[in-house]
C-alpha cells in the first residue's frame, strides 16, 4: 500500500471553516499539503459572514505543525481564492469544491431568491473557483478536483428542488470536465457524502450525528486527489465509513422500426419493457449511450 502524501502540493478546500470542508483541510494538512482554507462564514442559510470559521481551521492546522492560509471570500469570487493560493504557496494542485448552504422549502413555497441563492453557491460557486484554477492545472499538466454533490441530487428529496438541481448539475459538470482534463492528467470526481455537520443537525439525532463523522468522508477525498489517482469522471456515495461508486444503469429498451409511424399507443403497449431492467447495460460515455440508437437507425434503407 503506497502512502498518500501531499508534500509540495497546494490544496484549495472551499467551505473549510466547518463540517466536511474542515475535516478535508485537516486531513490534507496532516499529510503535508499547503492548504487554502476558504470560508465565507455565513449561517446555514448562507446569510452573513465571519472570518472565524476559516481562521479557526487554519489555527488548528498550524498548531499541529501544518501549513495553511485563510481565505474569507465567497466562492463566487473564485479568482481571488486562486490568487490567494498562488500568492501564498506559488501553485495550485488540488481543488475540493465543498462550500454550500441550504434553503429547504417545498417547491410551491420556494421564492426565486431561494432558487437563485442555491444555484449560485453550489453550481456557480463551484464553476467560478474551477474556472480560476483551470488554466494553472492545464499549464502544469496536473490537477485533482473533487466536487461535492448530494444524494438529494442523485435521487431527489422533498423540499430540496433547488439543492437537488444544483447538486446533480455538478455531476454533469464534473463528468464533462473529466474528459477535458484527461490528456493533461487532471482528474475530476464527485462525492455525495453524508456527515454530522450543522447542515444535518436540523434533520438528525445527536447519536446519528456523532456516528456520521466528517472524518470518515475525507479519506476518500484524499484518495481521489492522490498523485497516483487515475479514477476520473466518477461519482461516489460516502458516509459513516461506508463508500461505493455509482454508475448509470439503463434498461435494454425497445427498438421500434424507425421507418414506420410510431404511435403513443405502441409506446404504451411496450411501456413495461421500456421500463424493465431485466436486461440492462451501463453506458459510460455519450458514444456508448448512443449505440442502440445508431443500431436502430441503421435499419433504415440507405439513401440512394
Ligand atoms: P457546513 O455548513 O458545516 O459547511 C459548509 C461551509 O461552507 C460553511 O463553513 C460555510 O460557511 C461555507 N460556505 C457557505 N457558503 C459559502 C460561500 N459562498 N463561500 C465560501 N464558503 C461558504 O456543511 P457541510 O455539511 O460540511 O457541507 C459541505 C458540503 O457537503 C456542502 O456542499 C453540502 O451541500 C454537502 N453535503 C453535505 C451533506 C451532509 O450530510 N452534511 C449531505 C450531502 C451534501
Amino acid at each position: 500500500m503506497t502512502k498518500i502524501d501531499f508534500t509540495g502540493r497546494t490544496v484549495i478546500v472551499t467551505g473549510a471553516g466547518g463540517g466536511l470542508g474542515r475535516a478535508h483541510a485537516l486531513a490534507f494538512a496532516a499529510r503535508g499539503a499547503c492548504v487554502v482554507v476558504n470560508d465565507l462564514g455565513g449561517d446555514i442559510a448562507g446569510i452573513g459572514s465571519s472570518v472565524s470559521p476559516a481562521d479557526d481551521t487554519v489555527a488548528t492546522i498550524r498548531a499541529a505543525g501544518g501549513r495553511a492560509v485563510a481565505n474569507h471570500d465567497c466562492v463566487l469570487d473564485g479568482e481571488r481564492i486562486a490568487e490567494c493560493a498562488l500568492d501564498e504557496f506559488g501553485r495550485i494542485d488540488v481543488l475540493v469544491n465543498n462550500a454550500g448552504f441550504l434553503r429547504d422549502v417545498s417547491f410551491a413555497r420556494m421564492s426565486d431568491e431561494d432558487w437563485r441563492a442555491i444555484i449560485e453557491v453550489h453550481l456557480n460557486g463551484a464553476y467560478k473557483v474551477t474556472r480560476a484554477v483551470w488554466p494553472h492545472l492545464q499549464a502544469q499538466r496536473y490537477g485533482r478536483i473533487v466536487k461535492t454533490a448530494s444524494a438529494a441530487g442523485l435521487y431527489g428529496n422533498f423540499g430540496q428542488t433547488n439543492y437537488a438541481a444544483a447538486k446533480l448539475a455538478l455531476v454533469g459538470f464534473a463528468r464533462a470536465l473529466s474528459l477535458e482534463g484527461a490528456s493533461r492528467n487532471i482528474t475530476c470526481n464527485v462525492i455525495a457524502p453524508i456527515a454530522g455537520s450543522r447542515l444535518l443537525a436540523t434533520v438528525s439525532t445527536p447519536e446519528r450525528m456523532a456516528a456520521l463523522r466528517p472524518e470518515l468522508v475525507s479519506p476518500l477525498v484524499l484518495r481521489l486527489c492522490a498523485e497516483a489517482n487515475t479514477e476520473t469522471g466518477s461519482v461516489f456515495e460516502v458516509a459513516g465509513g461506508w463508500m461505493a461508486k455509482l454508475r448509470w444503469e439503463r434498461a435494454a429498451g425497445v427498438a421500434f422500426d424507425p421507418s414506420t409511424d410510431l404511435t403513443p399507443e405502441a409506446v404504451d403497449a411496450a411501456f413495461d419493457e421500456i421500463c424493465s431492467f431485466a436486461r440492462a447495460d451501463h453506458p459510460g460515455t455519450v458514444r456508448e449511450a448512443a449505440a442502440p440508437v445508431i443500431a436502430n437507425i441503421a435499419r433504415l434503407p440507405k439513401a440512394q
